[in-house]
């Protein structure tokens, strides 16, 4: 099956992406984390990309359309998976019908809502590792007594994204007002949008999420646990 993760910066998207990829062996395509990685490595994506992405303001489609077309056409997608963070823009939805054909057919946008102030909030408190990109945060996963990264052995660093500045995550909200949130609107003309109230325990999020993808994985006739 191929979902689409939908909703603010901060709302919980890569949470509960990585529960999704866990319970049903499909793989997790997050485009920040992506261009995070090209950051890191120095490549040229990346040098670009750094300035837009530590102001808060989206990487301009050219740049990030290629990048995401060509990782969905690895292998390991073959059998669906979930965006996080693609598309963002109505620019980047239409990339998605254009490759229709090979294989990028959305079939249901998870839109996970939760209001600002709950999000200032959240991305204030939260720290990420530098290695492996697992989240934490001061309130409900504290960061382990060692400061290094416990999850499967990781022991990455762990660190305070640069955009996670309060006065950037304003300016990421006014982003995804402007520029993101018509695309759930492109989403619900299709009908396959699905309104995930964001807010409590993620445990209970997660439960709400796999209720909407099991009903449809029955509904689409696919076999047992796999979507
Ligand atoms: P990206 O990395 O995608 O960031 P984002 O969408 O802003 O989302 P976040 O990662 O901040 O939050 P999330 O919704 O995943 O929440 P999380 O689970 O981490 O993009 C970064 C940048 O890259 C963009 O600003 C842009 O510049 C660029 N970019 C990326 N894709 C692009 C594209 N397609 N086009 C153009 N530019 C693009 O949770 C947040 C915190 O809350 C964590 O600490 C977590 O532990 C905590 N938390 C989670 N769930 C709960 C809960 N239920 N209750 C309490 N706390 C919770």
């Amino acid at each position: 099956m191929q979902i689409i993760i939908f909703g603010p910066p901060g709302s919980g998207k890569g949470t509960q992406s990585v529960m999704i990829t866990e319970k049903y062996g499909i793989p997790g395509v997050s485009t920040g984390d992506l261009l995070r990685r090209n950051v890191k490595q120095g490549t040229e994506l990346g040098r670009r990309a750094k300035e837009y992405m530590n102001e808060g303001r989206l990487v301009p489609d050219r740049l990030v359309i290629d990048m995401f077309i060509e990782r969905v056409k690895q292998s390991d997608c073959g059998r669906g998976y979930i965006l996080d963070g693609f598309p963002r823009t109505i620019r980047q939805a239409e990339a998605l019908v254009e490759h229709e054909s090979e294989g990028c057919v959305i079939e249901v946008v998870l839109d996970v809502q939760v209001e600002d102030e709950e999000i200032v909030k959240r991305l204030a408190g939260r720290r990420v590792c530098a290695k492996c990109g697992a989240n934490y945060h001061v309130d409900t996963k504290p960061v382990p007594p060692s400061g290094k990264c416990d999850i499967n052995g990781c022991l990455g660093e762990i660190i305070i994204r640069d955009d996670d500045r309060r006065e950037v995550v304003k300016k990421r909200l006014k982003e995804f007002r402007e520029k993101t949130a018509p695309v759930r609107d492109f989403y619900g003309e299709r009908g396959i949008v699905h309104g995930i109230e964001g807010v409590g325990d993620p445990k209970d999020i997660f439960a709400k999420i796999t209720s909407v993808l099991d009903n449809l994985a029955k509904s689409l006739q696919y076999q047992g646990n796999v979507i």
